[in-house]
């Protein structure tokens, strides 16, 4: 007590020492830290007197705009007496976040599989502001510059090979549409029972049973028909005359998944199509051409094929 008001009765004066000392005090950042707190103080020292703006978004987070102690245990005597130090929250992360929404809790715990971003260091704070967001749901970017501001690596965490999907955006004439739209028109940002945190069933790798319900996800806006009807002239473009070669080249037990051909999210070619195509061990060059009435392709797996509408 006799300490503060000490403190208090000799701020103007070493307001005026640091103002006179500035090399000095750059030397010693407590005393700038006191002068900064202890020059907003009020009798009764509000957490919002200094850091009014962890709340000036939009979007307020009810606890936060309710008290601040909901998360954080600080003793506001020391606090801005001795300098803020340590986050002090009053649980560690996620379960801080658990202890109000043990609705995610259930989906995270319950799921098949985790998007591990919830298992970096600042797990749900990595997507989430705490506090206030000018986003939707307190998001820290828009959704699809968030999910593309961790996507933007050749590697994964564990250093496996993975996709670069900002940069496979960013270089590729064309764009799936849906992608435009945004991740989470086929994601779940937290979990999901389904592979790749989709939202439908899609299958893991090249091959897949062809059933229909393998590919649960494209048929959200596609017609099934497309790889179901063995002879169309409307279902799809993909043929050879009336012949399907989606149903063609999608059939069986072990059969070629869309993947083999198409890229979900973005590509140089028209139709989707990838570069290069998976062939056992190799990656071999696909060489599609797309024309008026059909198009080709000269795969290192078969001679060079063309289909005609
Ligand atoms: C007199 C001004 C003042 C008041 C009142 C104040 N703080 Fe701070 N606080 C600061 C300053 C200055 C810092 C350090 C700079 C920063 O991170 O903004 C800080 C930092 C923090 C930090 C971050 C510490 C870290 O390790 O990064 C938390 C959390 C915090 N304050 C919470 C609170 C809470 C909760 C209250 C109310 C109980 C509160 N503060 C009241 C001035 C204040
Ligand atoms: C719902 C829990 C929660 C509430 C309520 C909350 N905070 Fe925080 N706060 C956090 C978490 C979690 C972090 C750590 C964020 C990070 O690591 O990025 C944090 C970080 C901070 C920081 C460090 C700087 C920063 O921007 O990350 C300050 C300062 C802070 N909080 C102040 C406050 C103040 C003031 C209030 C009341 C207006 C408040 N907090 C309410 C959870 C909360
Ligand atoms: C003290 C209780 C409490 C804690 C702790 C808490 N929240 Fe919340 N949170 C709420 C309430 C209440 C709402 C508003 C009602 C709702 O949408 O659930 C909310 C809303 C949200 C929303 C927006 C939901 C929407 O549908 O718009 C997000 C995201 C969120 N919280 C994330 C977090 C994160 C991340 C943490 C941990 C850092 C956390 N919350 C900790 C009580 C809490
Ligand atoms: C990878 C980024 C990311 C991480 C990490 C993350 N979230 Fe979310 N969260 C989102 C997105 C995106 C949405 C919006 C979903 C929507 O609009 O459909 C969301 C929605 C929410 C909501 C509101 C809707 C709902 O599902 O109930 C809450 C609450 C929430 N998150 C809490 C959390 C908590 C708690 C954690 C940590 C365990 C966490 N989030 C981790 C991205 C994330
Ligand atoms: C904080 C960083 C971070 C953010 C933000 C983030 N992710 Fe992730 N995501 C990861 C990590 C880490 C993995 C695990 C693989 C890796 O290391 O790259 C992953 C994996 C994935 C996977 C692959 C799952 C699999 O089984 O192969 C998908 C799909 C995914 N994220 C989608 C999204 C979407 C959609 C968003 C936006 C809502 C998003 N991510 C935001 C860090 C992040
Ligand atoms: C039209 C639906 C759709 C949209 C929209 C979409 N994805 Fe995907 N994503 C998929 C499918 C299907 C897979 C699994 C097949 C694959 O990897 O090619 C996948 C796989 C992934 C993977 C894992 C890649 C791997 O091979 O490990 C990541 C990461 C990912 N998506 C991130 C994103 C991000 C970020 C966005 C938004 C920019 C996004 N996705 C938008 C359908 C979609
Ligand atoms: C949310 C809706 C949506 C989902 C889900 C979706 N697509 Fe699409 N897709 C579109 C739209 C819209 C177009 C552009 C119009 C069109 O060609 O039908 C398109 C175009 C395409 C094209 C290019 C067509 C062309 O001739 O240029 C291919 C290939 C494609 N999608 C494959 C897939 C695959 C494979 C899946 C499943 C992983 C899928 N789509 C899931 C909406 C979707
Ligand atoms: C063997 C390569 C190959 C495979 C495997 C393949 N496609 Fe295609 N797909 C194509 C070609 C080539 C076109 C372009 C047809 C045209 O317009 O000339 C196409 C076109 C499409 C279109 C545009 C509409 C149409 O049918 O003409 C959609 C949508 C599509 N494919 C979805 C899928 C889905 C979903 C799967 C997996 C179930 C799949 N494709 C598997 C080669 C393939």
């Amino acid at each position: 007590m006799g300490k503060s008001l000490l403190f208090f009765a000799s701020l103007p004066f070493i307001s005026i020492i640091v103002l006179l000392n500035q090399n000095n005090s750059f030397e010693n950042p407590s005393l700038i830290h006191q002068t900064i707190v202890k020059s907003k103080v009020a009798d009764e020292p509000k957490c919002s007197d200094c850091h009014g703006d962890m709340l000036e978004n939009k979007t307020k987070h009810p606890p936060a705009a309710e008290s601040c102690e909901a998360c954080h245990q600080v003793n506001i005597k020391e606090h801005t007496e001795a300098g803020a130090k340590g986050l002090q929250l009053s649980d560690k992360l996620p379960d801080l976040c658990f202890t109000c929404h043990d609705g995610v809790k259930t989906v995270v715990d319950s799921a098949k599989f985790l998007h591990l971003a919830l298992k970096t260091e600042k797990t749900c704070v990595a997507c989430h502001s705490p506090h206030s967001s000018a986003e939707d749901k307190l998001l820290r970017k828009e959704e699809k510059k968030l999910c593309l501001s961790c996507h933007n690596k050749d590697k994964t965490a564990k250093g496996e090979k993975s996709v670069n999907i900002n940069s496979l955006l960013a270089k590729s004439k064309v764009i799936h549409p849906p992608v435009e739209g945004g991740c989470l028109v086929c994601h779940r940002p937290h979990a999901s029972d389904k592979d790749y945190l989709l939202i439908k069933s899609f299958p893991r790798g090249f091959y897949a049973s062809a059933e229909k319900e393998t590919f649960a996800l494209c048929w959200e806006c596609h017609d099934s028909e497309l790889l179901k009807a063995e002879k169309t002239t409307t279902a799809t473009n993909f043929r050879n005359g009336d012949k399907n070669l989606h149903f063609v080249h999608v059939n069986g037990e072990k059969s070629r998944s869309c993947v083999m051909c198409h890229n979900v999210h973005a590509s140089n070619n028209l139709h989707l199509i990838e570069d290069k195509i998976a062939y056992g061990q190799w990656n071999l060059p696909l060489k599609y051409k797309a024309k008026e009435n059909g198009g080709s392709c000269f795969p290192g797996c078969h001679a060079m094929k063309e289909y005609i509408r």
